[in-house]
């Protein structure tokens, strides 16, 4: 039975992913941090179910911690998956995102080098690297990087760290640079799940506008169950390297707007407001990726930016009260 951990086994792609090596046999460690409420609520229906999921409490931060569990369980695989993923919550805590979105990842790859050297390492980058004014989309593995947040640039130093590392010391750390990809479980604080729930609470006479920042950025969606298998296949090919996981197809926030209200019969004009406290001192304007690398593999975006929305928007409708 071969191993896994996985960092940010709690969040949206972590729990995801967890499903599917669960449902390919693994054995899946992961690591959660301790909170005061309950921070399993993606998880619990595995964990209550599969014998096979073992969590065990830590913070990519704690690097003695990280150390000691890639020490002892020795795993296969490594998925880095877990971060302070909010690009506009680290223009507020910048330094807390560097230790985690970087100094983490170093802690992580340096067990493995010093406890593990077998063991495969993922890391999750992102599109967010990118952002050097004028640069042509679509952005692929070559585009030049320059991020425009503190996420954007612990993600670049964590991409580098990987690099290094797969180059310096012959380990397998592999990289997919993702672009935005959502799903029911994405958290509230990301826009389309902030729309989705507020439509739903709109549509059901809870909630009366929706308030939000930069309507004219453009975002690369696709879905998250798909973007973990992106991530497994990565993780599962003879050497290391680096894909770009995206649609190729990218939409404006409004757009998303638009469609979420008109898919229960709403008009967006009637409900939506702008402040100026949900725009960022600075982002990159368009997201766009070129999945051609990753599709030789095999693998192939399905859900089209209509259904990403109105599956969401039925997931909300039905949990419109919930508090996710
Ligand atoms: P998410 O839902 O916010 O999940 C993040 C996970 O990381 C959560 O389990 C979180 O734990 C955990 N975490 C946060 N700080 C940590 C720390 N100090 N130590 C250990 N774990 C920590 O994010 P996601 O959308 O699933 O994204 C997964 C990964 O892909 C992230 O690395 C993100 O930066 C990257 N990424 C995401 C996208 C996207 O569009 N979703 C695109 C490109 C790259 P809690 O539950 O306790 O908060
Ligand atoms: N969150 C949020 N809230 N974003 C808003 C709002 C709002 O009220 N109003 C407009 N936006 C715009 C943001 O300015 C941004 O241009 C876009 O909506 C998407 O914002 P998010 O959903 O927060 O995602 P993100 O693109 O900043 O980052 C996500 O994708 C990255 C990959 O490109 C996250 O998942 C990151 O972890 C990931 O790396």
């Amino acid at each position: 039975m071969k191993k896994a951990i996985i960092s940010g086994i709690t969040g949206q792609d972590g729990s995801y992913l967890a499903e599917l090596l669960l449902s390919k046999g693994y054995e899946v460690h992961g690591i959660m941090r301790r909170i005061s409420s309950f921070a399993s609520g993606r998880i619990d229906h595995l964990i209550t179910s599969n014998p096979n999921i073992h969590i065990h409490y830590g913070d990519l931060t704690d690097a003695l911690a990280t150390a000691g569990l890639i020490s002892d369980i020795k795993p296969d695989e490594f998925y880095n998956i877990g971060a302070m993923s909010q690009v506009k919550v680290s223009f507020e805590v910048p330094e807390y995102t560097l230790q985690t979105n970087a100094v983490g990842v170093l802690n992580v790859l340096e067990a493995i080098r010093k406890f593990s050297p077998q063991t495969k390492f993922y890391q999750a980058s992102s599109s967010e690297m990118f952002g050097v004014p004028g640069v042509p989309a679509p952005y692929n593995e070559n585009t030049p990087m320059m991020p425009q947040s503190p996420y954007g640039v612990a993600k670049l130093a964590a991409y580098h760290l990987t690099r290094q590392y797969r180059d310096g010391y012959g380990l397998f750390a592999t990289t997919g640079i993702l672009f935005n990809h959502e799903s029911p479980r994405r958290g509230g604080t990301f826009v389309t799940k902030k729309i989705t729930k507020a439509v739903a609470r709109i549509k059901n006479g809870t909630q009366d506008s929706l308030v939000l920042g930069n309507l004219d950025a453009k975002r690369d969606w696709g879905w998250s169950p798909e973007f973990v298998e992106a991530i497994y296949l990565i993780m599962q090919q003879e050497k290391p390297d680096v894909f770009v996981v995206a649609t190729g197809e990218t939409h404006t926030i409004k757009e998303f707007v638009e469609e979420a209200f008109s898919y229960v019969g709403l008009n967006s004009e009637d409900y939506v407001k702008i402040d100026d406290k949900y725009k960022r001192p600075n982002e990159v304007p368009l997201l766009l990726g070129d999945p051609s690398k990753i599709k030789k593999l095999g693998w192939e975006p399905k859900m089209k930016f209509n259904e990403i929305v109105h599956a969401m928007m039925d997931y909300d409708l039905e949990h419109f009260n919930d508090n996710t």
